[in-house]
Order: C-alpha cells, then sequence, then structure tokens
C-alpha cells in the first residue's frame, strides 16, 4: 500500500545575489516535477520554493550596485518567482526571508534555544569563508589550502558571538544516521556525511555582530543587541516558518492549517549544501523537540562540456538560454522539452551531469519527437483515417500479439509510484516513457496500415488501434508531471481531461491509470505535430550553441 500521509516537497531558498539559472531551475523541477505526481496520485501536497535573502554577500552586492539591500532582494526574489513561474513550476508558497512571518518565527526559534540552553553565549575564533558565509574547521581551512569556496583567501575572524551547541548531538545524529539510512540520499551523500560527522563536532555561530541586514536577535534575550542571526540558520527555519510552525501559540504544533505538512517528505538540495542540511538542522529541530524531515535528497550538479560552470568562466547556463530553448517551434523546443531533459538527464544521483546541446538534441528527437509524439500522431491519424475520428472497440480483447497490456501498463504504474516516491524522478519518468516505446514496437509487430487495406480485417486493426490509444492515455497521465502542456494536449486528444495547473485530475490516479478506462467510441483529433523533429545540424538556441 503506497503512502497516503500529507507530502512537503522543499527546494533549497535561492540567494538573492544571484539570478536563477540552469541548477536553480533544476532543483525546482525536480520538487515541481514530484508534487505534481504526488497531487495527481490523490496526496495532499505542499511545494516550497523561495529566496534566501539576508547575510553579508546580499548586503555588499546590494551596496557595489548602489541599491538598499531590500531593493536588490525585491529585484532578484522576483526574477526567481518569474522563472519558477515560466517553467510550470507549481508552488504552493514562495516564501522569502525578509517575510514577516517568517523573521517572527526565526525569532521565536531563537528564544526557545537560548530557553533550553542549547544557544548561549561566547567568543569564537576560526576561518571564515565569506563567500559561502560559512566557518570552515582548522582541518578543511588546511586542506583546502586556506581558499574559499570561490578561490579566495579564508578569513581569520574572531567574534562575540550566540552559539548552538552542536558538538552536544553528535551521539543523537550517529544514531539518527544509522536508524534511518534513507535519511540522507543517495547513499554515497550519506556515507560521506556520517565519515565527517564521525570526526566530531563543533558548535557553531548562530548570530552574527560585523553586519545588519538579518533577522535581528530577539531584544528579550540578554547579550542580544547588535546580533543578527545567522543566514544559515535564518534560511534552514524556512522549511518551519513557512507552515507557521513557529507561531506564537503554536506549542511547536504550529497554528495554522498547514502544519500538518511537518514533518517534510523531501528535502531537495544540492550536494554542496548537506552538511547543513544533515547534520545542522536535525540537530536544530531535536533541540526544538520537532520531528524530522523524512529524507534530505542532495542531488549533483549540472557541468558545462565537462567543466564546472562559474560566473568567472562565464559558462552558465543562465535565463536568457534557457528561455531561448523554451521557445516554441521551430526557434526552440518549447517549455515541455526543457523539462523533460532537465529532469531525465540531470545529476540526481551522485554523478554530475553535463550539458551539451548535442545531447539535447539527441534526447528530444529520440523521447519526443521520434517517441511519443510520433506514437501519438500515428495512432490518432490512424483512428482518424480507418474510424472517422472515434476509438474502436476492442470487443474484450486485452492480451493481443505477445502484449499483455492490462498488465504491461498496471506494471509500468507501479514502476512509476515506487520510483516517484523514493525521489528516483528520471528512473521514473523512463519507465512512463517506455510505455510509448512499447507502442511503437506493437505498431511494428501488428502493422494496422497494412491490415487497414482489407476491410475483412478491421476488427483486428480496432483491436490494435483501442490499444496503443489507451496505452498512450496512460502513458501521458503518468508524464503530466513533468511536461503538462504536452501531455494536457495529448489528452485532450484522445478527449480525456487533462489535469488541472497544479497537475491533479479530477479523478485519483489509480482509478485515470487502470487500463479501459477510455470508452469506444470517444471522439480523437489529429492536431499539429506535437514535437516537431528538430536537425542535429540547427544551431542551438540562444548562446548556449555547443
Ligand atoms: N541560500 C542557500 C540555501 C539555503 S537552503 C535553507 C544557497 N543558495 S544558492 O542560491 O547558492 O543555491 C544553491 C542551490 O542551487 C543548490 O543546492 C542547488 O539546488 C542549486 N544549484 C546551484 N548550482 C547548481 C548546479 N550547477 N547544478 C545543480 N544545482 C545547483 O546555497
Amino acid at each position: 500500500m503506497s503512502d497516503r500521509s500529507p507530502y512537503y516537497i522543499t527546494t533549497p531558498i535561492y540567494y538573492v545575489n544571484d539570478r536563477p539559472h540552469v541548477g536553480s531551475c533544476y532543483t525546482t523541477l525536480l520538487a515541481d516535477c514530484a508534487a505534481r505526481f504526488m497531487r495527481a496520485d490523490g496526496r495532499e501536497v505542499f511545494f516550497l520554493t523561495g529566496t534566501d535573502e539576508h547575510g553579508q554577500k546580499v548586503e555588499k552586492s546590494a551596496a557595489a550596485r548602489g541599491l538598499s539591500a531590500q531593493a536588490l532582494a525585491d529585484e532578484n526574489a522576483a526574477h526567481f518567482r518569474e522563472a519558477f513561474a515560466f517553467l510550470g513550476c507549481s508552488f504552493d508558497r514562495f516564501i522569502r526571508t525578509t517575510d514577516a512571518d517568517h523573521e517572527r518565527q526565526v525569532q521565536e526559534a531563537v528564544r526557545r534555544l537560548v530557553a533550553s540552553g542549547d544557544v548561549y553565549l561566547g567568543t569564537f575564533e576560526g576561518w571564515y569563508d565569506e563567500g559561502q558565509e560559512e566557518y570552515v574547521t582548522e582541518n578543511q581551512a588546511r586542506d583546502r589550502g586556506y581558499k574559499a569556496f570561490n578561490g579566495q583567501p579564508l578569513i581569520k575572524a574572531k567574534e562575540n558571538n550566540f552559539y548552538f551547541r552542536l558538538s552536544a548531538f553528535q551521539a543523537k545524529l550517529e544514531k539518527l544516521f544509522e536508524e534511518r539510512p534513507g535519511f540522507v540520499r543517495p547513499e554515497a551523500r550519506r556515507n560521506e556525511v556520517l565519515g565527517r560527522l564521525r570526526a566530531g563536532l563543533q558548535d557553531v555561530p548562530v548570530s552574527r555582530t560585523s553586519f545588519t541586514w538579518g533577522v535581528p536577535f530577539p531584544q528579550d534575550v540578554a547579550g542580544s543587541k547588535d546580533h543578527v542571526v545567522y543566514v544559515w540558520v535564518d534560511a534552514l527555519f524556512n522549511y518551519i516558518t513557512a507552515l507557521g510552525l513557529l507561531e506564537p501559540g503554536g506549542g511547536g504544533g504550529g497554528a495554522g492549517a498547514a502544519a500538518r505538512f511537518w514533518p517534510a517528505g523531501v528535502h531537495a538540495i544540492g550536494k554542496e549544501i548537506l552538511w547543513f542540511h544533515a547534520v545542522i538542522w536535525p540537530a536544530l529541530l531535536m533541540a526544538l523537540g520537532m520531528p524530522l524531515p523524512r529524507c534530505v535528497y542532495a542531488h549533483s550538479f549540472w557541468i558545462r562540456d565537462g567543466k564546472k560552470m562559474s560566473k568567472s568562466l562565464g559558462n552558465f547556463i543562465d535565463l536568457e538560454t534557457i528561455k531561448a530553448y523554451c521557445d516554441a517551434p521551430p526557434g526552440g523546443f518549447g517549455i515541455d522539452a526543457w523539462r523533460w531533459f532537465q529532469l531525465t538527464q540531470g545529476p540526481i544521483e551522485a554523478t554530475d551531469a553535463d550539458f551539451s546541446h548535442g545531447k539535447f538534441v539527441e534526447v528530444y528527437n529520440a523521447d519526443l519527437a521520434n517517441g511519443i509524439g510520433n506514437a501519438a500522431s500515428r495512432v490518432l491519424n490512424m483512428i482518424e483515417k480507418y474510424f472517422g475520428g472515434a476509438t474502436p472497440d476492442p470487443g474484450g480483447v486485452t492480451a493481443h500479439a505477445g502484449h499483455d497490456w492490462p498488465s504491461i501498463t498496471s506494471s509500468a504504474v507501479a514502476s512509476v509510484r515506487a520510483g516517484m516516491e523514493r525521489f528516483d524522478l528520471g528512473a521514473a519518468l523512463s519507465q512512463a516513457m517506455d510505455l510509448s516505446r512499447r507502442v511503437d514496437g506493437y505498431i511494428v509487430a501488428t502493422e494496422p496500415f497494412r491490415a487497414a487495406k482489407d476491410p475483412a480485417r478491421l476488427g483486428e486493426v480496432g483491436v490494435v488501434l483501442y490499444h496503443c490509444a489507451e496505452a498512450l492515455r496512460i502513458a501521458a497521465t503518468l508524464l503530466s508531471c513533468a511536461m503538462p502542456q504536452k501531455m494536457a494536449e495529448v489528452l485532450r486528444r484522445f478527449g480525456q481531461e487533462p489535469a488541472d495547473g497544479s497537475g491533479r485530475f479530477a479523478r485519483p490516479l489509480a482509478e485515470l491509470t487502470a487500463w479501459g478506462g477510455l470508452k469506444p467510441g470517444t471522439r480523437v483529433t489529429k492536431g499539429e505535430g506535437l514535437f516537431p523533429r528538430w536537425d542535429p545540424a540547427a544551431a542551438a538556441p540562444g548562446s548556449a550553441g555547443s
């Protein structure tokens, strides 16, 4: 029996000193695909994304542009929100860490942590990575040649700060990792974190005094004057403040109706921020006596033609390039083709994934133009031509020409659902796409276009085309979470009601994907080509050509 509980999925909140790009879009698309699938599957879903707006880096970038930090945050938060909406991301809330309800609840969290003794006032001296806004240990600093993530020198910083007693959670965290092997995934990432965890934990600062752009420490805490909450702590709390869990009167259980979504099903993140999510975040939650997320899923990175993407190399796949790819054909591939590529070819496992135009074209032509697009056109054309556009009646036949369709489709549905529940999205989607390949193979084996020449064999042609149409209807239903617009179009052409804007269908997925849902006699429409073939020799859209 699959899980029926409310499903809460989150992305990192993105720094507003940057603009959306292939990486931020990737994590958000993964979350969108899972959210849409779970909604279709009848689960209550809350999908959260947003922006991380405080900290020195934002303050400095804003100053460099002669803007207030708030103005820069407003400008770039709008870019992220628009980019994600443009890509069809169906988030239920776009949180900004400057939202009043978030700030209020962060202060409440700090108050509780001070009251419990998990946060205390002390002095700290250590190596600070200004770009990442993070302290690194002496060992890490040495290993990296005293260089920050961005190549600049690390800074020796000394501060009078509030600290979180992270060291007190070592045993509990190790126990968590042992008892719940799926807490951090993929497994290779879990093992990395566990190794570092076993090496020992130091207390971590949770306040800063060297700048002011942050959530002020609650003034009722002794010694808090001029302290702002460290940006990472502020940021991590977004996952519960978005649900109102720390609103006064909530008692940790939360005052609002959205509180029922906690704990999160999946925190989808990139590998570089795993430590915060896999160690610091659960420790903070333990200190507050709150349930822990079910899974922190850390994917790897998109790289470009074998190289890391960076501003200095100027090889980032930026929003302009993404939008050029998303232009409708013939200039671009369309939004759903972009989604398909990112969702199925991305670095969801422990290795990085390369973005290249050549690969994009290959996947587009194989899966979409020559794949489901071609299969749908062929079947719709034949129903039009041989049956006047009315879905033929298979006359009770289900297994035919070596294809037991009800069992083929039901096992595809089961593996897609299992993959989605494991957050193994690429595998889940390829199982759904495989149905369309099976339809192709079946057409090749049964040659309905040849049989149709003989009026005595029309019944047999009807059996074949009903099976094809029904299998494609089920495939398109399953693929709607990845390609909402195009699959809605396929479903409409087969006379079916598509999902709504957030991925939910009028009926639950289990019922919709049961064999026989397509009623004989249903009118179909041919329509234009869904995914026109792309000439591999043609130039790449935008500037991403390679
Ligand atoms: N603000 C913090 C996160 C706080 S979460 C409580 C942050 N922001 S970020 O803007 O730098 O975004 C980092 C995230 O963007 C990564 O974890 C990942 O989700 C995504 N990506 C950024 N570059 C990426 C690639 N090149 N490839 C894939 N995703 C990457 O860190």
